[in-house]
């Protein structure tokens, strides 16, 4: 089916209202669009609405009111919430849940079990094993893997239909720096060469600047947004800060000798720098 829309994920006004008593607004007016192929970052305090949204997205959860669409079709619309998930929607959790008797290549082949026979599952989980630099360890237990290997393996399970969106709750919440950033760069890539929707909640800013965009929620709401730009302009932005950066905006020729630029080159890093100080 064509894409009927330019938005992948929308929503509209979404609340997810718990308890009667003293009720909760875990989400509390949540509209959002994010695009084909975008990598998003949800970050925001404990309790502020982050996993309750990627549930409802994901249809693991019913909002109290407002729509989801995804691919422009409203989810309260979608019957079949299983088969609608088996194609749309891969998952990752923090704690991987990984079945711990399965091999790896089994368990990425479970979303699969429902309509593929097993030759094309073990064909297909094999591909993903590669795919996630996995295809050496496609026979050990969850339990004789590292830390990271397993939320590679959650990777590739997720990613097992094809789905064109992943949505990822705090992915490398378990693992430390180097596998965090290690698997960021595997989201990255398989964004760049598989075009999915990745959301990825995270509380590690190091991770949400990987993304192309933050989201950042406060009960419940969306409190802002950032545009994460590409990693120069990240450091001019923070440059704009320095002796140079502020010599440059105050339109000192010394930065011409000291960084051997032309004089339209520090014309189009002044234009950059001052609209990034009017911000
Ligand atoms: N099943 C539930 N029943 C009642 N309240 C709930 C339930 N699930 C979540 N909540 C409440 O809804 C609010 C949002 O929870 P949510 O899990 O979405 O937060 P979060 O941003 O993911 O936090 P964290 O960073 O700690 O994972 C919290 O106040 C939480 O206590
Ligand atoms: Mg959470």
């Amino acid at each position: 089916m064509e894409n009927q829309s330019e938005w992948v994920i929308e929503t509209q006004d979404l609340t997810r209202i718990y308890g009667d008593g003293d009720e909760i607004r875990a989400l509390d007016g949540v509209s959002l669009r994010i695009r084909h192929g975008e990598l998003v970052s949800v970050m925001g305090p404990s309790g502020s609405g982050k996993s309750t949204l990627l549930n409802v997205i994901g249809a693991l959860d019913l909002p109290t009111s407002g729509n989801v669409f995804i691919d422009g079709i409203a989810l309260s619309q979608i019957t079949n919430k299983d088969d609608f998930r088996a194609k749309k929607v891969g998952f990752v959790f923090q704690l991987h849940n990984l079945l711990p008797t399965l091999t790896a290549r089994e368990n990425i082949e479970v979303p699969m079990m429902a309509h593929m026979g097993p030759a094309a599952r073990k064909a297909r989980s094999e591909e993903l094993l590669t795919l996630v630099g996995l295809a050496d360890r496609k026979n050990h237990l969850p339990g004789q893997l590292s830390g990271g290997q397993r939320q590679r393996v959650a990777i590739a399970r997720a990613l097992a239909n094809n789905p064109p969106i992943v949505l990822a709750d705090e992915p490398t919440g378990s693992l430390d720096t180097t596998n965090g950033q290690e698997l960021m760069h595997l989201l990255r890539d398989l964004n760049r060469t598989q075009g999915t929707t990745f959301v990825v909640v995270t509380h590690d800013l190091s991770v949400a600047r990987q993304t192309n965009r933050v989201i950042v929620m406060k009960d419940g709401r969306i409190d802002r947004e950032d545009i994460i730009g590409n990693p120069i302009e990240e450091d001019f932005k923070i440059w704009r800060h320095s002796v140079l950066g502020k010599d440059i905006l105050e339109g000192g020729e010394n930065a011409l000798d000291l960084l051997n630029i032309t004089p339209e080159e520090l014309e189009s890093i002044r234009n950059f720098l001052s609209q990034h100080d009017k911000q």
